[in-house]
């Protein structure tokens, strides 16, 4: 149980509650809602709002348009989205703060929801301005944080708007929380990360926080590149963060130090591009990555040996795909990975956008204990980071 009060702590009947979602979500070409999975995590926490027959105000942000309005991401076809998840109108307006809001608010009927235009085409938003957070929380009497992908971020609708108003966790955020904090806090051992993606920046807090807590992390995806390098290993024209190959060399070692086993690749699949039609082998990575190629997947000697380790875990953690999945001839490592997280019968723990959807095509999300809607709030989380949208709530007494 989180130590946050939450929508269960606090009388919403009647009340105008101001709700922080996260539909941060991917559009068509067409302009609608591509994938609606944060839309609809929100859905517990507004169908009980409207049991409630409170009004809910909804606010997200959607894309990065740095304070000017930019109608590619208005947030129309969220509403849309929302409203046929619903099954009842969801009603939008193009302004955030403005008196002709608080007049479409002020008219709201017990029951009714309304979605405010995106928070971030106003530059206070960003900057957490005081004067805009308490605009905001002029529109309502409670406040309810349910944007667990955006707790990372101190924003004016994240954190500023909490010292105007009783301030709460919605049931996404306590669900997240919940599933979440069981990784640090006494996870069932053998205890097993499976970290990949591109980006060992992004990773390598995450990484250093596991060192003390996993029994085995396992390393696949563009970033176990920088880790082969720092190891010694020829990696070719692999994608690569000279940056952090020191950093890299360095938790090598303190993970012997720390029992802990990092593993990585001991075979890859390799191709001159990335590309359906690119000629590609396997090769051992003793052997080293000739120049002009590079590595797209982990090879399937390795995909089989993480496999094992992660059927036999008692708890699994994974963020970033093995390889580039959406290309059949490197989808090998992350499919094995999916299925072998499929066929635990322990807690499994899944995080980050491309993880989530090569779940989606590769076995199936009610297989896992939890998907996770976030993707920087869930690492920094992990990274054991206090999230700034979690810290501003109330106190539980
Ligand atoms: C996300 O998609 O990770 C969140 O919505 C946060 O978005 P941001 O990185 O633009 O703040």
């Amino acid at each position: 149980m989180i130590r946050k009060k939450t929508l269960r702590d606090i009388d919403v009947k009647g009340k105008k509650v101001l709700v922080r979602v996260d539909y941060n979500v991917p559009l068509d070409s067409k302009g609608e809602v591509a994938d609606d999975t944060r839309i609809r995590a929100t859905l517990p926490t507004l169908r009980y709002l409207i049991s409630q027959e409170a009004k809910t105000i909804l606010i997200s942000h959607l894309g990065r348009p740095k304070g000017k309005i930019d109608p590619a991401v208005k947030l129309d076809p969220i509403a849309r989205a929302l409203s046929s998840l619903l099954g009842q109108e969801v009603k939008k307006v193009d302004k955030t703060v403005t008196e002709e809001v608080k007049e479409v608010v002020n008219n709201l009927k017990g029951g009714e929801v309304l979605l405010l235009e995106n928070v971030r085409f106003n530059p206070g938003e960003a900057t957490n301005d005081p004067n805009f957070a308490r605009q905001l929380a002029d529109l309502a009497d409670i406040y309810v944080n349910d944007a667990f992908g955006t707790a990372h971020r101190a924003h004016a609708s994240t954190v500023g708007v909490t010292a105007f108003l009783p301030s709460v966790a919605g049931f996404l955020l306590e669900e997240e929380l919940r599933n979440l904090s069981q990784l640090l806090e006494a996870p069932a051992a053998p205890f097993c990360a499976v970290l990949g993606g591109n980006k060992v920046s992004d990773k390598i807090g995450v990484i250093k926080n596991f060192l003390g807590l996993v029994d085995c992390l396992i390393l696949g995806g563009g970033m176990c590149f920088t880790f082969l390098k720092a190891g010694g290993f020829s990696i070719g024209d692999s994608i690569i963060q000279e940056d952090f190959l020191k950093e890299a060399e360095f938790l090598i070692e303190k993970a012997s130090k720390d029992k802990c086993r990092i593993l990585l690749p001991d075979d890859v699949v390799i191709a001159k591009e990335i590309s359906s039609e690119a000629e590609f082998k396997v090769v051992e990575v003793k052997d080293g990555i000739p120049n002009g190629w590079r590595g797209l997947d982990i090879g399937p000697r390795t995909a089989e040996k993480y496999s094992e380790i992660i059927r036999n875990a008692k708890t699994v953690f994974w963020n970033g795909p093995m390889g580039v999945f959406e290309i059949e001839a490197f989808s090998n490592g992350t499919r094995q990975i999916c299925q072998a997280l499929a066929a635990n019968q322990g807690v499994t723990i899944v995080g980050g956008g491309d993880s989530d959807a090569a779940l989606r095509r590769f076995a199936s999300k009610d297989q896992v204990t939890f998907v996770s809607t976030g993707g920087g709030a869930c690492l920094k989380f992990l990274e054991g980071t206090p999230l700034p949208g979690v810290e501003a709530l109330d106190n539980k007494e």
